[in-house]
């Protein structure tokens, strides 16, 4: 996607307004307090879904977004928050062992993420990591039996989603030759935070075609499709935090091509909506797209194997077994 593709995308792509219905489901979404996260929410319940579960890190916050939701759609007893901070791995055990006791499980939207120029820990890895990506990752793999028993259940695919993003082109991401990657982007000297976002959308969707893979090879039973979707420019809170030179240079872009959050919200839908052309794929207006070359790439592959086994271990580390949970 080179700038002409992606201002073609912004202006002049019309996406589609989701109209799947998603009666009887439980569907959960993380970060939908706010943003594309609240209005993927908005339609799951709007859609008919029978319990849609706010994961979020403020409650009060989760409690105003449910309230918007119910005065939007008419639709009460539907919506739940939970609390959820990606931040702590403790938080995420909590929110599976909580979630291990839902009857059912037909869709997980990975969408949380964060913006930061700050450098600061968060567990053992750089915050964005750590939220964008290890914590994405561990909540996933400890709520896939759940999704698998309910695909099992009742006969269904299931979809596993993320909320991924087109900035994925933008980095060269030069922390993929040190000898161990998790553990430069949590080199605090060396790190560009300038450069830090867009290097966690890059490793996210490389780890997300590395849980594709594996799921498509195990032989456990059920049928979860594991998708990426990238929602475009979308007015929201993500860049809070960016500089105010960043904001000089892309307040007026935001005002001229982003999308609403409920345009952003479309591209999640349709992710979350499945179907066998989806599985390992990165999805942009509401289709399967293409990645960047360097995703490509052999290269590509190979750093995408080897973050894929670092992240196993530490994922093995915070949770011994849940590796097995995909085999
Ligand atoms: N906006 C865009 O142009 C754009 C483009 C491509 C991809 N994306 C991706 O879209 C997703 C949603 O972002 P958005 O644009 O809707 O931004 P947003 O309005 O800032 O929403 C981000 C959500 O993530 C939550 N979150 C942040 N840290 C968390 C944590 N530690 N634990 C749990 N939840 C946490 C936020 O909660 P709080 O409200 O409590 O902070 C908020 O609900 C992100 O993954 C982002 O990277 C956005």
């Amino acid at each position: 996607m080179d700038f002409r593709d992606w201002l073609h995308s912004q202006l002049c792509v019309t996406l589609p307004v989701p109209t799947k219905r998603y009666s009887g489901l439980t569907i959960i979404v993380t970060g939908s307090n706010v943003g594309i996260g609240l209005e993927t929410a908005r339609y799951f319940v709007f859609l008919d879904a029978a319990k849609v579960i706010l994961a979020v890190r403020n409650t009060a916050k989760g409690e105003a977004a449910a309230k918007s939701i119910i005065q939007s759609t008419g639709r009460t007893g539907v919506v739940e928050v939970w609390h959820l901070d990606l931040a702590s791995y403790d938080s995420v055990k909590a929110f599976a062992e909580r979630a291990s006791s839902l009857e059912r499980l037909d869709i997980l939207v990975n969408n949380a993420g964060i913006l930061v120029y700050k450098f600061e820990l968060a567990e053992d890895n750089e915050s964005t990591i750590t939220v964008n990506v290890v914590s994405s990752m561990l909540l996933s793999l400890l709520l896939l039996p759940k999704l698998r028993e309910t695909s099992v259940r009742y006969g269904k695919e299931n979809v596993l989603t993320f909320t991924g993003s087109f900035v994925h082109f933008m980095t060269d991401f030069p922390e993929r030759k040190a000898p161990n990657i998790f553990k430069e982007l949590a080199n605090k000297e060396r790190a560009n935070m300038k450069n830090r976002y867009y290097v966690s959308k890059l490793v996210q969707l490389l780890i997300v075609r590395g849980l594709a893979n594996q799921i498509t090879n195990s032989t456990s039973p059920g049928d979860i499709t594991v998708s990426i979707a990238n929602p475009g420019f979308v007015k929201t809170e993500v860049m809070r935090n960016a500089s105010v030179s960043f904001h000089l240079i892309f307040r007026p872009w935001r005002k001229l091509v982003a999308r609403s959050a409920e345009e952003g919200a479309r591209t999640i839908l349709h992710a979350a909506a499945g179907g066998k052309e989806t599985h390992g794929q990165y999805l942009s207006d509401c289709k399967v797209a293409e990645t960047s070359e360097f995703v490509r790439s052999n290269e590509g592959e190979e750093v995408q194997k080897k973050l894929w086994a670092e992240l196993s271990t530490t994922l093995e580390r915070i949770v011994p077994g849940v590796m097995k949970n995909i085999s």
